[in-house]
């Protein structure tokens, strides 16, 4: 039996056929029904990292455990001391490309299969194994933090990051079978979608002071009085023209004069100019005002700009000529908060549907939600199962399998308030405030045991954007809140009709100017629509069981941190 079709219960065989490499993924080997079993004796090329690894048969070969990437188990792999020198292959972190026969291991093994090297292609070897900063021990997630670059190569990461390319993947499928088109809106944005000012600002003003004032160190701005002697000279040469042609001077001493004139004014330009920079640096540091202000139209983009929030309000412009789009992209946010779930760059996944309202947008955000549970299921459950939280396949099974509770956020308040004749919540319930997390955890966690989408917040707390229900005191808003992270998802129905929409904006102090087209895409074709944004971060978070939000994107950015 060939590699090939010994393979074929894997999707890997179709990658490793067009692989120039031949190289076979180990969990094209280990997750076969058989563990492998029924390929002993077969040809194989790997490569990977040593987990694990020991000299043994007093020092004839070394016995090592090579993880890939492809899935969270290792393969047992033998390298013979006449092959390589053994010390130099068991230190953790070591590469390993090697080729050899796959062959069935010793009896009372540990393993199902392993592979006897037969030659050992490449080895990468680590220069100091005392100073790896990743040894054998299992290491705590907050002391990984400080190895960005290198927690990839641990079990729980690599796990992460196969459970987080599952929901990408999960995420795409789910949108494109829905009949959704994925648009791509803007990273650099001139407008704040939550009105919360929670946005960083792109500019270059603060690198060109900052090149400016380096500059005038190596060569100063000239002084006052360099300036003044300059417009003498050119005063003086304009005298001297003028003397020259009321003389009726010939004409090669005209144009030799008016030629010095010219120096003169350019001297005096370049000086000017000179004097005006130094001016700029003495009096603002080198940023640019204007009546006592920054003047922006010197900026990069001649207006200010920022990172972007939220992808919605362009998107929104793409359902109201596509129908069903959705965008998926990295969103900042500047809010100073040190908390577990909150990071300053996350990723987020924004439906925005036309011709829909609020009942469904919950209808496609608990569809989707429960999507990603039973993918997760079906194609990441080994990864799972590295998860420290043994509940997590519970809950996930849970979701998948049941229907979400919806309440409106009156009736949620009126739970809070009988619940807090026994229970002490440090934040105040009552009808107008903005769930706080140990109200959404009560909700989620004492009282549903399951997610729970409540609806029909007051417009006081949402953002301009959503629609206003009859009541003229609440609005569509709705948002998706889970066990352990609180709040999932945040949607609403947009506010299609251009008065109200206008009237709201003046309501929350918004300059019109700058959402003018927003406000067009209700004065041509206006049309009722309803979208939705998912905390991509969140979403693992809830799935694994994880405590902190750092673990579950590869580069966290928090307050005080951005490494590499
Ligand atoms: O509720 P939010 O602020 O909603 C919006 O941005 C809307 N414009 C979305 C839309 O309707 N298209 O954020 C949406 C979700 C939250 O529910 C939460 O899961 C996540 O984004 N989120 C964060 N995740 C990690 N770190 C942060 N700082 C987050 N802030 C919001
Ligand atoms: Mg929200």
């Amino acid at each position: 039996m060939s590699m090939e079709s010994a393979l074929s219960d894997s999707s890997a065989a179709a990658v490793q056929e067009e692989d120039s490499s031949q190289l076979v993924p180990i969990k094209a080997i280990l997750s076969r029904s058989d563990k492998g079993v029924g390929l002993c004796g077969q040809n194989v090329r790997i490569g990977g990292w040593v987990r694990k690894g020991r000299v043994a048969g007093k020092g004839a070969f070394a016995f090592l455990e090579v993880n890939d990437g492809s899935c969270p188990s290792n393969l047992q792999v033998i390298v013979l001391a006449t092959l390589y020198k053994l010390r130099d292959v068991v230190a953790t972190g070591t590469s390993i490309h090697a080729e050899g026969r796959l062959k069935l291991p010793a009896e009372g093994s540990a393993q199902s299969i392993e592979l006897e090297v037969e030659n050992l292609i490449d080895v990468g070897t680590v220069c100091n194994a005392a100073k790896y900063p990743l040894p054998k021990a299992k290491l705590p997630l907050e002391f990984l933090r400080d190895f960005v670059h290198l927690r990839p190569r641990t079990s729980i990461i690599s796990s992460i990051a196969r459970i987080r390319n599952a929901l990408a993947h999960a995420t795409h499928t789910f949108f494109q079978t829905h009949g959704f088109l994925y648009v791509q809106t803007p990273i650099i944005t001139t407008i704040d979608c939550e009105g919360a000012g929670e946005m960083f600002q792109v500019t270059t003003l603060l690198s060109d002071a900052e090149r400016l004032e380096k500059e005038l160190k190596e060569t100063p701005p000239p002084s006052e009085a360099d300036l003044k002697v300059a417009e003498l000279a050119v005063k003086e040469k304009g005298e001297a023209v003028s003397l020259l042609k009321s003389a009726k001077a010939g004409k090669d001493e005209v144009i030799a004069a008016v030629a010095e004139l010219t120096k003169a004014k350019e001297s005096f330009s370049k000086l000017d100019e000179r004097y005006k920079l130094g001016e700029r640096f003495r009096l603002g540091g080198g940023i640019p005002k204007k009546d006592g202000k920054v003047d922006y139209a010197q900026d990069f983009f001649s207006r200010q700009a920022f990172l972007t929030v939220s992808g919605q309000l362009q998107v929104e412009s793409y359902a109201c000529a596509l129908g069903r789009v959705y965008t998926f992209g990295p969103t900042f946010r500047a809010e100073n908060s040190h908390t577990s779930r909150h990071l300053a760059e996350f990723w987020m996944v924004e439906p925005e549907i036309a011709f829909a309202d609020i009942q469904d947008d919950m209808k496609y955000a608990e569809a989707y939600v429960r999507f990603l549970c039973q993918w997760l299921l079906d194609h990441c459950y080994d990864d799972m199962e590295v998860m420290s939280d043994q509940t997590a396949i519970q809950r996930l099974e849970m979701v998948a399998n049941s229907k979400f509770h919806r309440v409106t956020y009156t009736e949620a308040i009126a739970i809070l308030e009988e619940a807090a004749k026994v229970k002490k919540f440090e934040n105040k319930v009552e009808w107008g405030i903005d769930l706080a997390s140990e109200h959404e955890t009560y909700l989620t966690e004492e009282k549903f045991k399951a997610p729970v989408i409540v609806y029909n917040y007051p417009k006081e707390i949402k953002a301009f954007y959503m629609k206003v229900n009859e009541d003229n005191k609440t609005v569509a808003a709705m948002d998706v809140l889970v066990p352990k992270v609180g709040e999932l998802i945040g949607g609403s129905q947009r506010e299609e009709n251009y008065e109200m929409l206008k009237h709201r904006m003046l309501e929350m102090g918004l300059p019109l100017e700058q959402y003018q087209w927003y406000l067009d895409l209700r004065a041509y074709g206006t049309v009722k629509h309803s979208g939705f944004g998912m905390g991509f971060e969140r979403m693992i978070l809830f799935a694994t069981g994880l405590d902190n939000i750092r673990d579950v994107i590869p580069f966290p950015r928090y307050p005080g941190r951005a490494d590499l």
